[in-house]
Parts: C-alpha cells; sequence; structure tokens
C-alpha cells in the first residue's frame, strides 16, 4: 500500500525530506506555527512523547514542557528567542503524554519565507535520559570514590602531577604527614625527606623508577611538616592518560614506625634473652669447676704449708720453692673467688657500708695500683646513704674497675669515682639504689668488646696480661648483692662503670656488729675434732692442718658417719663440716645435731654460696680455701661462742 506513495513523494525535492524525517526515529522533528502550535510529527516524536499525529497537530506545544517550566514562561520565551537570535539551545525535563518525564536536549529554529517572514519553528528534540542517567552514575561513583579515599585516615593518599608537585591530598596524608591541603597542594614532594635524601637525589630517582617500571615500593624516613620523622612505607604509581601520556603519579605512604619499633624490640629482647641464656651457662660451669679447683687448692695450700714447717733444718733455697708454690696457691685462689663471685656463688657478707669510707679508705691502694700518671678524682654528694654489700668484695670491685680505667689510658688520664642515689630502677626490685660511678678517659670499646665485656675469660689485653675475669667478678658480686652492673663506652670517648647496689635498710644503722676481723687467736686448748668432707684430698688436708695444731682429729665421708660417731663418742669437742655433700648438706647436718647436742659448736666450711637464705644461720663460717691461721680463728671463735 505505501510503496506507490512513497514512490510518488520520492519524486519531487520536498517529498524526499518527507521521507527523511519520517524515517527517523532517534529525534523527534516537527514543526510549530508561530503561535506554538504543533502542525507536523513525525515517527521519533511519536516514540519518545506518546503521540499519535492525529492527536497532537492542533495542540500547543507547551504541554511538553513541565508544570514549573511552563509557569515560568520558558515555551513562550523559547520560541521568542529562537526568533530573536535564529536559534534556541536548551536541556531540561520534558513531559511525555502518558506524565512521565524525559531529559531533553531540544533546538528550536526559526522558518521564514522568501521575505523574511516568520511562517514556524522547526523544533528537533533528542532524549538524552539514557545519557544522563550514566552521566550522574558516573559523577555519583567519582564522588565516592573521592569520598572514600578522602576518608581514609591510615593511609596518605594522593596525586603528584608530572612534575612531582602534590596535586591532591586525603585526610590520611593530613594526618601523617601534618600538612592541611592548601599548604601543600601546589609544592614539590622532595619536601618528605629527610635532608640527606634529599641531598641523595632520592625523591627524583622514586619518580623515574615508577616512571619507568610503573610502580615503585619503598621503606625509609620520612619528616612531618613539624620536623619529626616517621618511618614509612611508601608505594608509588604512575597514572597514564587513556593516550598512554603520563598524567602524573599515585602516592600512598603508611606510617609503620610503630610496626618497625615492635618488630625491632622483639629482636633486642630475642638477643638480650639469648645473652641471659649464654651467661647461665657459662655462670653454672664457671662455678663447677671454680668449686673443684677450689678443693685442689685447699689440698695443695695446706700441704704446702704442713712441708715448710716439717722441713729438716732450714734450707733458704727449699723454703724460698715452698714459698713460691705458696704464692701460686694463692694467686689461683683468687682467681677462683673471681670465678665463683662471677658465678654468684661467692660468699657474701652484707653489711650497711659507707662507700665514700671504703673509698678514702682506698686511696693509697688506688694511687700506688694506678701510678703517678693517672689523677684520682672523687665525687661524693653530701648525703650518702649506705648501701648493702660485702665489703671486701666492694673494694674488690672498685680496684677492678679502676685498674680497668688504667689499662685504657697508657698514656695516663683521669679516674673520677662517683657516687648519686636513684629509684625505682629497671630489671631491679622496686626500692632505693646507690650508683657507684667510676669513669675514665680512656680509649673506650667498640660495640663488640662493650658487649662481651662482661663475659667471663674475654680479655682484649692478650695472654697473661688479663685474666678477663674482672669485670666478670664486678657483675656478679652486683647481682649478687640485688644490683647491677652497667658499662657505658664509645670508642675514643671514655668508659664509665655504673655499679648498682641497693640502700641498706636504715634500721640497720650498726655495720660493725658482724664484721668478721682477723683476730689472732689465744693459744688454745687441745680438742678432739670431728671433720665431715666427702672430698678425701681436703678432709686428709684439713685433719693435717688440724693435728699440726695439736688436735685429735676423727674424719668422716658424709653427715650419716657423722650423726654415727657422735652417737657413739661423747667426747667430741667440735664438728667442721662441709657444706655441700652428697646425702646431706652441712646445715643439715648442724641442725639434726643441734636438736640433740645444742651446745656443740659447730663450724660450716663451704667456699660455696649454696646455703639458701637463712640456712645454716647463726652457724660459724670458714670459707674454702682457709690457711691454717684461718682453721685457728674459726676454732677459737666457736669454741669461744
Ligand atoms: N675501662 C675500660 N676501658 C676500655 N676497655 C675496657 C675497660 N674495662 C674493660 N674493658 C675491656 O673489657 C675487657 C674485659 O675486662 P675485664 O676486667 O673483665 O678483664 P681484663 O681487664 O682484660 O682482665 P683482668 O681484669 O682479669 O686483669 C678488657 O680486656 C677490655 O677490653
Ligand atoms: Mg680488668
Amino acid at each position: 500500500m505505501e510503496h506507490p506513495e512513497r514512490f510518488e513523494a520520492s519524486k519531487s525535492s520536498e517529498g524526499r525530506y518527507r521521507m527523511l524525517i519520517d524515517a527517523v526515529t532517534d529525534y523527534a522533528i516537527y514543526m510549530l506555527d508561530p503561535e506554538g502550535i504543533v502542525v507536523s510529527w513525525n515517527p521519533g516524536a511519536k516514540r519518545f512523547k506518546g503521540y499519535d499525529k492525529s492527536e497532537i497537530i492542533g495542540q500547543h506545544f507547551s504541554r511538553f514542557y513541565t508544570e514549573d517550566d511552563r509557569k515560568s514562561g520558558l515555551p513562550g520565551r523559547a520560541l521568542e528567542i529562537a526568533n530573536r537570535e535564529g536559534k534556541f539551545e536548551n536541556e531540561g525535563w520534558h513531559v511525555r503524554k502518558d506524565g512521565s518525564k524525559f531529559w531533553a536536549f531540544v533546538i528550536i529554529d526559526p522558518i521564514r519565507d522568501s521575505a523574511g517572514k516568520l511562517i514556524g519553528f522547526a523544533k528537533i528534540t533528542r532524549d538524552l535520559t539514557e545519557r544522563q542517567k550514566a552521566e550522574a552514575a558516573l559523577r555519583e561513583s567519582q564522588e565516592q570514590f573521592r569520598l572514600l579515599v578522602q576518608g581514609v585516615t591510615d593511609y596518605a593518599i594522593y596525586m603528584l602531577n608530572r612534575e612531582g608537585l602534590v596535586s591532591s591530598w586525603n585526610a590520611g596524608a593530613q594526618r601523617i604527614k601534618g600538612y592541611a591541603p592548601e599548604e601543600i597542594i601546589g609544592r614539590h614532594f622532595s619536601c618528605f625527606y629527610t635532608e640527606e635524601d634529599r641531598q641523595a637525589g632520592l625523591p627524583q630517582q622514586t619518580i623515574e623508577i615508577a616512571k619507568r617500571e610503573g610502580r615503585h615500593e619503598r621503606e625509609g624516613w620520612r619528616v612531618r611538616k613539624d620536623g619529626t620523622k616517621f618511618f614509612a612505607n611508601v608505594v608509588i604509581d604512575a597514572i597514564h592518560n587513556p593516550d598512554g601520556s603520563l598524567l602524573g603519579f599515585a602516592k600512598i605512604t603508611r606510617d609503620i614506625t610503630e610496626r618497625r619499633n615492635a618488630a625491632r624490640e622483639l629482636e633486642e629482647t630475642r638477643e638480650v634473652l639469648l645473652q641471659a641464656q649464654k651467661m647461665e651457662a657459662i655462670g653454672h660451669l664457671t662455678g663447677v669447676i671454680a668449686h673443684d679447683f677450689n678443693n685442689l687448692l685447699m689440698a695443695i695450700q695446706g700441704s704446702l704449708e704442713l712441708l715448710r714447717r716439717r722441713l729438716p733444718g732450714s734450707d733458704p733455697k727449699i723454703a724460698q720453692l715452698i714459698d713460691n708454690a705458696l704464692q701460686g696457691t694463692q694467686r689461683g685462689t683468687a682467681l677462683t673467688q673471681r670465678m665463683l663471685a662471677f658465678a654468684r656463688r661467692q660468699e657474701l657478707t652484707l653489711a650497711p657500708l659507707d662507700v665514700r669510707d671504703i673509698v678514702r679508705r682506698m686511696t693509697n691502694l688506688l694511687q700506688s695500683s694506678l701510678g703517678p700518671s693517672i689523677g684520682i678524682e672523687t665525687e661524693f654528694p653530701p648525703k650518702l646513704p649506705k648501701v648493702n654489700a660485702d665489703a671486701n668484695q666492694l673494694e674488690l670491685a672498685i680496684l677492678n674497675l679502676a685498674i680497668n680505667g688504667r689499662d685504657a689510658m697508657p698514656k695516663g688520664g683521669k679516674i673520677t669515682i662517683a657516687a648519686t642515689e636513684h629509684s625505682d630502677l629497671p630489671e631491679l626490685r622496686p626500692g632505693r639504689y646507690l650508683c657507684i660511678r667510676v669513669t675514665d678517659t680512656g680509649i673506650g670499646m667498640d660495640e663488640d668488646t662493650l658487649n662481651r665485656a662482661t663475659e667471663p675469660f674475654f680479655t682484649t689485653k692478650g695472654v697473661g696480661k688479663g685474666t678477663g675475669l674482672g669485670l666478670p667478678m664486678v657483675h656478679g658480686m652486683a647481682e649478687q648483692s640485688g644490683g647491677k652492673l652497667v658499662l657505658k663506652s664509645r670508642l675514643g670517648y671514655g668508659t664509665t662503670a655504673e655499679l648498682f647496689l641497693p640502700v641498706a635498710p636504715s634500721a640497720a644503722e650498726s655495720p660493725d656488729e658482724d664484721k668478721t676481723f682477723g683476730m689472732r687467736t689465744a693459744p688454745q686448748k687441745r680438742l678432739t675434732i670431728l671433720t665431715v668432707d666427702d672430698d678425701p684430698l681436703v678432709a686428709l688436708n684439713t685433719s693435717a692442718l688440724l693435728e699440726e695444731l695439736g688436735h685429735t682429729v676423727y674424719s668422716v665421708p658424709s653427715g650419716m658417719h657423722a650423726l654415727d660417731i657422735l652417737r657413739r663418742k661423747g667426747d667430741i669437742d667440735l664438728l667442721i663440716t662441709d657444706q655441700l655433700m652428697p646425702g646431706m648438706t652441712g646445715a643439715e647436718l648442724a641442725s639434726t645435731i643441734r636438736a640433740n647436742r645444742p651446745e656443740l659448736p659447730i663450724i660450716l666450711a663451704t667456699g660455696y654460696a649454696e646455703l639458701a637464705p637463712g640456712e645454716g644461720k647463726g652457724i660459724p663460717r670458714l670459707s674454702k680455701p682457709f690457711s691454717q691461721q684461718d682453721l685457728a680463728d674459726a676454732i677459737a671463735r666457736a669454741v669461744r661462742a
């Protein structure tokens, strides 16, 4: 049916336009007369707006506008503008026949006859609802993304342009780096780097790598606005335009200072633990060796003393040899004492001590030990509390530290001994402490030496010069006394040894009571003495020394044997017992005996601070190794007591 009609129409040019317009369904194309009455209608118009041709021709076009637009006079204005300016363009909501709305792009052109008289308007409308929706969705997602990035506070997320100038800034960036957006946008990102990193060209390098490889990750110190530093994990990505040209860089920075610190602390703790375990093992070994060695020395020393006394005639050469040997045993004894001190198995006689007094008494000794090229200074505040320590051990410790200072100053220098009070120190029980500080102006120690200085047998002084037991002795003595030794040193900057010792409880102000002065012994009466020792060598030696002093000796190897003898023999005047023995300790033996024979004098011989606190309390002690004189003194005290 339509064919012939179309054919007819196509014959004229007007007909061809008609056909074209009728074929267009993506645009509403229709005409208005000068008043705005619809005079033609195409299928596109029908599709968008819903009206049939017959329904709409003859109607005013303002019905396509919204209520509001109609009220504001937009339809009339549109025609007026089109007429006046030759074209009207607009985007806005239009209304369909069913009342629903669509977003339309509208062009209105005036149509004039050849004389220029307005004969109507051509109106082209396009439905942009889909595009508008897509754009709105895009805008929304961009906005959401922007809000998301903005809102992140744990990460600094920002953009740099191609030159490295900051072009965006989020809340995290502000929080981590301290700059407000207006302070930083437009500035070069190298201001986040340390001076050294900037000098080394790190910012530029970072950008270059990101450009080349697309992405670059780094960790390092960065600087906040206020100049403080934080440890950062930084990821930088190159961002490209759709055409592949470089747009700039996205940077994500995280503050990982805390994580890094935690990791470092863990590492350090592990290190300290390892060191502590090592020292514990060495301490144990040293203690065991020192103990056995002590017994050997005792036997040698005792035998030598007896030998010298029993020497037929008096050959001075032989006497000299024996004296040399005895000196050797004394040196050995001093060594084992230091080893025992390190192993914290020293017999300590704790008493309140005035450090100032002790140092004053040591002045001559220090002066002669250190030599004329070394000055000694002391710095004590006027009021100094007493420390709870063993007088002999404290003197030895100070001497050891001072001699270390001397050895570090071959060309001379100064040693300062000072004391200050502290309280509640790390690693130590809460309470008051005195810090005795020995400082030298010597060569100092490198890190490795400093770390190993308190290890037993560690020395840098060469074979035969240092034993490497000086600091271990001080360390062990400090720990056994409830304090600690802290060494501070830098190569080339001298050394400070800090010896922390607990302040004596103020109630115990009378220090002299417990002190054991070496008193000369009055001639003794002959006694019957029972000795108990599981080490036959020591037992033999003790018996020999006692017999030479004129006593009668029974010697047994264990506590059980001793109890047996005591039960059978009523004439024992005195018991001398070793502490550490299999089966029954000396202290246990003593308390068993005390239950039946409280009047029997007992001496506990031990080179070993193996006595638990309170154990063997009130029993006179004899430190191993002991000389004949020590033995005689101890017997005199025990019998008199
Ligand atoms: N004041 C100091 N200045 C520099 N280095 C020191 C100082 N004190 C100790 N050291 C270093 O620590 C090491 C161990 O010291 P320590 O006192 O334990 O043993 P030593 O002095 O070598 O031997 P010893 O004390 O038994 O004669 C020394 O060899 C030395 O390297
Ligand atoms: Mg030393």
